[in-house]
C-alpha cells in the first residue's frame, strides 16, 4: 500500500545516533528518501551504509546545526541531491541537566544555541522553499520536559524544550494551509542524550533512564505525523514509557 511517506525527501538533523539514527532508517524502510546530518560523519556513513543495503535511498551531510550557513548549505545540498526536500526533523539536541544553583553558563549557552536555535536554522533554510513550492513539515523534537518543568536540573533543558514547542506551535498558526508543523514531546527514550549530563546530576539521570523506552517509539510518532493525508496536520504528540510519572 503507497502511503504519504514514500518518496518524500526528509531531512534529519542529529541523525548520528539515538531517535535521529533509528528514525532515518525507519522512514527509508516505509520508502523516504532520508538525508541524514550530524558533526559525527563516520557514524552517519553507517546509517546511510544500512539504509543503502536495504535497498532505501540515503546521504550523509556534515552538519553543526549551531551555525546557520552550514544549515543552509546542508538544506540546498539535500535539495541538489535529491531535487527537493518534504520534511525537515529538527532533532538534534543535548540534556546537561545540572542544579541552576552551580552556574554552568557554558552548558546553558550549548542547550540554547543547539536546542533552540539550531532548531531555527533549521525553520529558516527549509521556509521559503517550503513556500515557494506550496508544501512541506517541519517536525520539531520537544520534550515532555517541554510540557512540564523539571526541577531542580532540566531548568534550562526545560525552557529550550518549551520555547521548542512555542515555536512549533507559532509556526502553525503563521504559515497556513500549505504547510504541516508537529512538536513531538518524548519522555525518557533511549539514546545517548542521558550521557549529555556529566556534572553531579550524572547518576541520577542514569537511574531515570533505567525505564526508558526504545527510540523507534519516537520514530513511529514521527512516521504517523508524516504519512496523514496532506489536509491533515499531527500538531503535537506526547508519548512516554507507562512508568514514568513525570
Ligand atoms: N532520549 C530522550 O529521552 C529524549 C526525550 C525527549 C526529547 N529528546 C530529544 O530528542 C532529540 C534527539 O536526542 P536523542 O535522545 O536521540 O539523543 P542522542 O542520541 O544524544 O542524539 C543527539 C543527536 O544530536 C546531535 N547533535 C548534538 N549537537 C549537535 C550540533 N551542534 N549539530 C548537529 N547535531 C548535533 C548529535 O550528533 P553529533 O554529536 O554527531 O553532532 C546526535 O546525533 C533531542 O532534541 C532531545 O532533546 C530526547
Amino acid at each position: 500500500m503507497r502511503t504519504n511517506i514514500e518518496n518524500k525527501v526528509v531531512l534529519i538533523t542529529g541523525a548520528s545516533s539515538g531517535i535521529g539514527a533509528v528514525t532515518a532508517r525507519y522512514l527509508a524502510a516505509r520508502g523516504a528518501r532520508v538525508a541524514v546530518a550530524a558533526r559525527r560523519t563516520d557514524l552517519l556513513q553507517r546509517v546511510v551504509a544500512d539504509i543503502l543495503t536495504s535497498g532505501g535511498a540515503a546521504r550523509s551531510y556534515a552538519l553543526d546545526v549551531t551555525d546557520k550557513a552550514n544549515m543552509e548549505a546542508v538544506v540546498a545540498a539535500t535539495v541538489g541531491d535529491f531535487g527537493r526536500i518534504d520534511v525537515i526533523v529538527n532533532n538534534a539536541g543535548l540534556m546537561p541537566i545540572r542544579p541552576m544553583i552551580e552556574v554552568n553558563t557554558d552548558e546553558w549557552d550549548a542547550m540554547i544555541d543547539v536546542n533552540i536555535k539550531g532548531t531555527l536554522y533549521g525553520i529558516a533554510a527549509v521556509l521559503p522553499r517550503f513556500t515557494a513550492q506550496g508544501s512541506g513539515h517541519v517536525i520539531n523534537i520537544s520534550s515532555v520536559a517541554g510540557i512540564k518543568v523539571f526541577a531542580p536540573g532540566g531548568t534550562v533543558y526545560s525552557g529550550t524544550k518549551f520555547a521548542v514547542r512555542a515555536i512549533s506551535e507559532g509556526l502553525r498558526q503563521e504559515v497556513g494551509a500549505a504547510i504541516r508543523v508537529t512538536s513531538i514531546e518524548p519522555g525518557a527514550v533511549e539514546s545517548e542524550l542521558k550521557h549529555s549530563t556529566s556534572g553531579t546530576a550524572k547518576d541520577t539521570v542514569l537511574d531515570f533512564y533505567k525505564l526508558a523506552i526504545p527510540t523507534e517509539s519516537v520514530a513511529r510518532a514521527i512516521a504517523f505525523a508524516i504519512e496523514q493525508p496532506d489536509d491533515v496536520d499531527i500538531n503535537e504528540i506526547v508519548l512516554r514509557p507507562t512508568r514514568q510519572e513525570f
